[in-house]
């Protein structure tokens, strides 16, 4: 049985044009990407209030505890029958004195998206896609990945049951990613090529196929990401920050979190919007080039390089609506070195919160905005912490190892061998 028609539209970000929400297409006829259009307020509707967003934190239906459907009415309003849920979200926002030390602010909340089910700020994207794709009765999806929305997808398609296909660039994924989409039994493709290669081919496949694409690239995806900046709000009080800085790689997740509370403050639930920063790596910073030059027009990194190598993207797919995320809101670009980036994370580390390197970024950029005077020591800061500190153990061992070419690890901490007596063992303690 054909769903019925859906009550939010699709805009093309750079002609205005629209479409039926229910096309499943990822790209206006001028091939730019799309936002999603929700139908204004009438006045007899029942649009959501804060109190009913507070009340169903406490509340035990599965859709109500997720950190994406809680906030259904501002995502995306689809039947119920459709969705699929691991009960992503509802992380937690840390107060961190020891990482706010390090950035020289008064106080930092880190808000640790590692803490989703599979470990990433993916999921939330993927409930809605895999929801989407579930409601448009498609069989197949698909997704190029440096590592996570490939473990996210291939997770809640296999909850689905949908086939899952991922597109991977050759030796460039974290290994706990890479197992995570095995393990999950999505066919795995490994391209001879970095991630923008992968991304492209996969649109091509997904056209030729008609398998159903599940990048950020789709709008729906970043319907579920917008949750993020919901939900930081929420752990606030409602009460505004100053600042949201999280790192940018395809730019789809920061775009979200803009969307989001734009969205908030149309609706008059909040009066004014944080300020974003966004934090690339230095190998990767297309963002950071163009808002450096005062451009609006990407020119991609030919050839991206960097050791968090979830954001080593080169040509991102979100960057008009991340510029516009940036612009909107009196926002920044910071860009950060795989030094400072790997520093960052050992403090992230050692505080005992934990993050994987693109994550750190967040930190490593907060940092630099500080010692540069464009943020303030008594601003209310709110990080984003992406990925969990287990999805690359390769880097943070090598680092504590000192084995990383380019990189002299500032807070190492590494393993001490010994023979197995107790005076050794003494010897070993004593000489940390
Ligand atoms: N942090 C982590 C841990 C990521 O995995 C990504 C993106 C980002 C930050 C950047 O977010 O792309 O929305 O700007 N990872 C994608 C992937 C590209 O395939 O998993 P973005």
């Amino acid at each position: 049985m054909t769903p019925p028609p859906v009550p939010w539209t699709l805009r093309c970000v750079e002609t205005g044009a629209t479409y039926a929400g229910d096309d499943p297409r990822y790209r206006s006829d001028s091939g730019a990407v799309l936002d999603v259009i929700h139908a204004p307020p009438t006045p007899d509707d029942h649009t959501v209030d804060l109190a009913t967003l507070d009340r169903r934190r406490a509340s035990a239906d599965p859709l109500d505890r997720s950190g994406v459907w809680r906030f259904r009415e501002l995502i995306l309003p689809v039947e119920h029958e459709y969705i699929v849920t691991r009960g992503e979200g509802s992380t937690t926002l840390y107060d961190s004195p020891r990482v706010a030390d390090y950035c020289r602010l008064d106080g930092l909340q880190l808000k640790h998206e590692g803490e989703n089910p599979t470990g990433s700020f993916k999921d939330r994207g993927m409930t809605v896609g895999v929801t989407m794709a579930r409601r448009f009765g498609v069989e197949t999806v698909a997704c190029a990945s440096t590592g996570n929305t490939s473990a996210s997808m291939a997770s809640y398609a296999a909850i689905a049951g949908l086939r899952a296909l991922v597109f991977i660039p050759e030796g460039n994924i974290a290994f706990g990613k890479l197992s995570q989409a095995l393990a999950y039994g999505a066919r795995t493709i490994q391209i001879q090529g970095n991630f923008d290669d992968a991304m492209r081919l996969v649109e091509e496949v997904c056209h030729a196929e008609g398998v159903y694409l599940l990048n950020s690239l789709n709008p729906f995806r970043l319907e579920g990401q917008k949750a993020i900046g919901l939900e930081i709000l929420q752990d606030l009080g409602w009460q505004v920050p100053d600042w949201i800085v999280c790192p940018g790689g395809n730019l789809g997740n920061s775009s979200a979190m803009y969307k989001g509370l734009a969205e908030l403050k149309a609706l008059g639930l909040i009066d004014r919007l944080p300020r974003f920063a966004i934090i690339q790596a230095e190998g990767a910073n297309p963002l950071y080039r163009a808002f450096a030059d005062g451009t609006e027009t990407l020119t991609p990194v030919t050839d991206p390089e960097t050791i968090a190598t979830a954001i080593r993207i080169g040509s991102p797919v979100s960057f008009p609506k991340a510029l516009r995320a940036v612009r909107n809101t009196d926002g920044i670009v910071e860009e950060a070195t795989d030094q400072e980036i790997m520093d960052a994370k050992a403090v992230v580390d050692r505080a005992g919160i934990g993050a994987e390197p693109a994550s750190c970024a967040t930190v490593a950029g907060l940092r630099k905005l500080r010692d540069r005077g464009v943020i303030r020591a008594d601003e209310r800061v709110v990080g984003v912490l992406t990925g969990h500190v287990l999805k690359d153990p390769d880097a943070t061992t090598r680092y504590h190892q000192d084995s990383l070419t380019g990189i002299t690890p500032a807070f190492a901490n590494g393993p001490v061998s010994c023979n197995a007596t107790l005076d050794d063992v003494r010897r070993a303690i004593d000489s940390a």
